[in-house]
């Protein structure tokens, strides 16, 4: 498997806004909005794909100020969970925050992707807060 960047508004990237649906959003009983997507145009796209070219999982980078770099959104397939897919996209995403001379990563954590996470070395910040319904932490990573 091998990750790519995805331009906003492409075949590819409405792809990966139907796998975000049914992963982070439908179980939750919400969806996306025009607004809400439209914000994402200048956000980078990161996608997983296998070799047959099928999408296998995606996450979003929104560059913050203070050389910081929040990851969004991160969805792997449901079947495809626990094989490494989300791994190998935090891995890569580090690999471009770097390169572009970001210095630390941040995100809102899902309570129960915590422990994926803190395998990846991410460490939580503060205390718990409720974002789409559901218990998430701040966590976050130097770049070194
Ligand atoms: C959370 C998620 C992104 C992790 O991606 P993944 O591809 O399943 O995870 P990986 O296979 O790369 O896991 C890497 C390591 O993290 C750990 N890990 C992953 N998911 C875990 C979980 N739910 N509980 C405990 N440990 C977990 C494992 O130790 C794994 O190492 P191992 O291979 O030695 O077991 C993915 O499962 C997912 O999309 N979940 C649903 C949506 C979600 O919660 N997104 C995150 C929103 S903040």
């Amino acid at each position: 498997m091998f990750t790519l960047l995805i331009d906003f508004g492409t075949p590819a990237y409405d792809d990966m806004v139907k796998l975000r649906d049914d992963i982070l959003r439908k179980p939750l009983g919400l969806e996306f909005t025009p607004e809400y997507l439209a914000a994402e145009y200048d956000m980078m796209h990161l996608a997983c794909y296998n070799e047959r070219h099928e999408l296998l999982g995606c996450l979003i980078l929104a560059p913050q100020e203070n050389g910081e770099i929040k990851m969004r959104q991160v969805a792997v397939r449901e079947d495809c969970q626990r094989k490494g897919v989300g791994q190998l996209m935090v891995a890569d995403s580090e690999t471009i925050a770097r390169e572009k001379g970001f210095s630390k990563m941040t995100m809102h954590a899902r309570d129960t992707a915590i422990p994926f996470y803190k395998k990846l070395n991410y460490k939580k910040k503060g205390r718990a807060f409720t974002e789409v319904t559901i218990k998430h932490y701040k966590m976050e990573k130097e770049l070194k």
